[in-house]
């Protein structure tokens, strides 16, 4: 009779997975730089791949942790996700569509990824494996901070809504001192994604096209 697998048989798993993902991610941003027609939104992938390389090496470590190497395991999940932005690649090329389109796809690739180190995070508690939640936690907080950039329609945080607890599947709300649009944070991702999403919606709401 097989041997019953247990939480930690489902940790190295699904550890094997995320790492095939982080190693597919890496793969295809250049990709997705060299595609997308705006100089920012290019900018943002190529500093979103220097991240996803730290978050390979992570990964690495918390193999170590467990006494495993290194191994991919197919992630079906990011395959698509991927081919998805490949489709889109190829089929809005030369349209004003195009980079609307690649957004929506990376914004999709983060949020698989907050499920998974979320997840990853809570069993590495279970499992008692203190310096792999350190480690998952910190790749957790750059996933979320990622997507939170390209949310830019996250509300004003208010002076009088202190009573309000901050959504932390969202990532940090807007706020005017911490403003992408600020000149100290100039040339950041929040401000490369805002700008695109403004002229994206401009570009929408002129065609009469997207709402929201
Ligand atoms: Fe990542
Ligand atoms: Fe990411």
């Amino acid at each position: 009779m097989a041997k019953q697998k247990m939480l930690e048989d489902l940790f190295h798993d699904t550890l094997k997975d995320i790492y095939f993902a982080e190693k597919k991610i890496l793969a295809t941003l250049p990709k997705m730089a060299k595609a997308a027609q705006s100089a920012d939104l290019k900018a943002a992938f190529v500093k979103h791949r220097s991240e996803t390389e730290g978050h390979v090496a992570r990964l690495e470590q918390v193999f170590a942790i467990i006494g495993k190497k290194p191994q991919g395991k197919t992630c079906a999940a990011i395959v698509g996700n991927t081919d998805e932005g490949a489709e889109i690649m190829e089929e809005y090329k030369g349209s004003p569509a195009l980079d609307a389109g690649l957004l929506a796809a990376a914004q999709a690739v983060e949020h698989y990824e907050i499920s998974r180190y979320g997840t990853m995070r809570t069993w590495a508690e279970e499992l008692g494996l203190k310096e792999a939640v350190a480690l998952l936690e910190a790749t957790l907080k750059e996933e979320k901070a990622t997507d939170a950039r390209r949310s830019p329609e996250s509300p004003p945080r208010s002076s009088t809504s202190k009573q309000k607890r901050p959504d932390v599947t969202r990532g940090p709300p807007y706020s005017p001192k911490s403003s992408p649009l600020t000149s100290s944070s100039r040339g950041s991702c929040m401000t490369i994604i805002t700008k695109l999403l403004s002229k994206v919606r401009a570009l929408a709401k002129g065609r009469g096209g997207v709402r929201g």
